[in-house]
């Protein structure tokens, strides 16, 4: 499903080159829930953007889904993401639509047909508990809420894989809980999970593999 092999990125800041991931290697199985767990400015981000090729390694290997991810052509990197869920760290709605059109909007760029793109929004917004919350905006929400959007937006093209950056990052731990089940729930319907924390607390209470990172450096793979 996913497979890095001596993987590293460099950003150049100024005439300083600093590594945000050095010689990271691992294999994710199919249907596996992974915990990518490390301090802010680990790397976490970067190597989730590295699997869906919003950024280019500057060496080594990347496979996701069967991919050879660095090598893929504009037309593959649409396919490549067709099957990826991404929630990001800030949530990222659109704040001029609803929560309805901001889970139907991602479909319709996907190139779902027009017939079933409402029955999937509310299947989406059913599993993460939001259906009542349709015609929100996002400014109308809770941070929970707003994170659970994120999620049924994730989920609603039933991808394959799932990559959660934070998502319980800005809630309280009743909400950071819900997610956590929501997002065990999309696992145990057999999509393959990648779910990055800085919280060593919350890391050890998924009970799931965790991968751990350490300026970059990949120190543990345990559980
Ligand atoms: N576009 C960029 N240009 C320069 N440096 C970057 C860029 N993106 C990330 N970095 C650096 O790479 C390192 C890793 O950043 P990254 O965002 O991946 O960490 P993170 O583990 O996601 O942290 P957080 O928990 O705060 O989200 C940091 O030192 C960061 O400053
Ligand atoms: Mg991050």
């Amino acid at each position: 499903m996913i497979e890095l092999h001596r993987v590293w990125k460099v950003f150049a800041v100024g005439p300083v080159k600093v590594p945000a991931l050095s010689d990271v290697s691992f294999r994710v199985a199919k249907g596996e829930f992974v915990t990518l767990h490390g301090a802010s400015g680990a790397g976490k981000t970067t190597l989730l953007r590295l699997l869906y090729r919003e950024e280019l390694p500057t060496e080594g290997e990347i496979e996701v889904l069967d991919y050879d991810v660095p090598a893929l052509r504009v037309r593959e990197v649409a396919e490549l993401r067709r099957s990826i869920g991404v929630v990001f760290q800030d949530a990222k709605l659109l704040p001029g639509r609803t929560v309805y059109e901001n889970v139907a909007f991602v479909l319709r760029v996907l190139g779902t047909p027009r017939r079933e793109i409402t029955p999937r929004v509310f299947d989406a917004l059913r599993a993460v508990g939001l259906s009542s919350r349709a015609q929100a905006y996002p400014a109308q929400l809770s941070q929970g809420e707003a994170q659970r959007a994120a999620l049924a937006r994730a989920i609603a093209r039933n991808p394959l894989l799932l990559l959660a950056d934070e998502p319980t990052g800005s809630l309280d731990d009743t909400m950071a809980a819900e997610v956590v089940d929501i997002v065990k729930d999309i696992w145990a319907g057999g999509t393959t999970v990648l779910f990055a924390t800085h919280q060593a607390r919350l890391a050890a209470a998924l009970r799931q593999r965790t991968l751990t990172l350490v300026g970059g450096r990949l120190v543990k793979d345990e559980g």
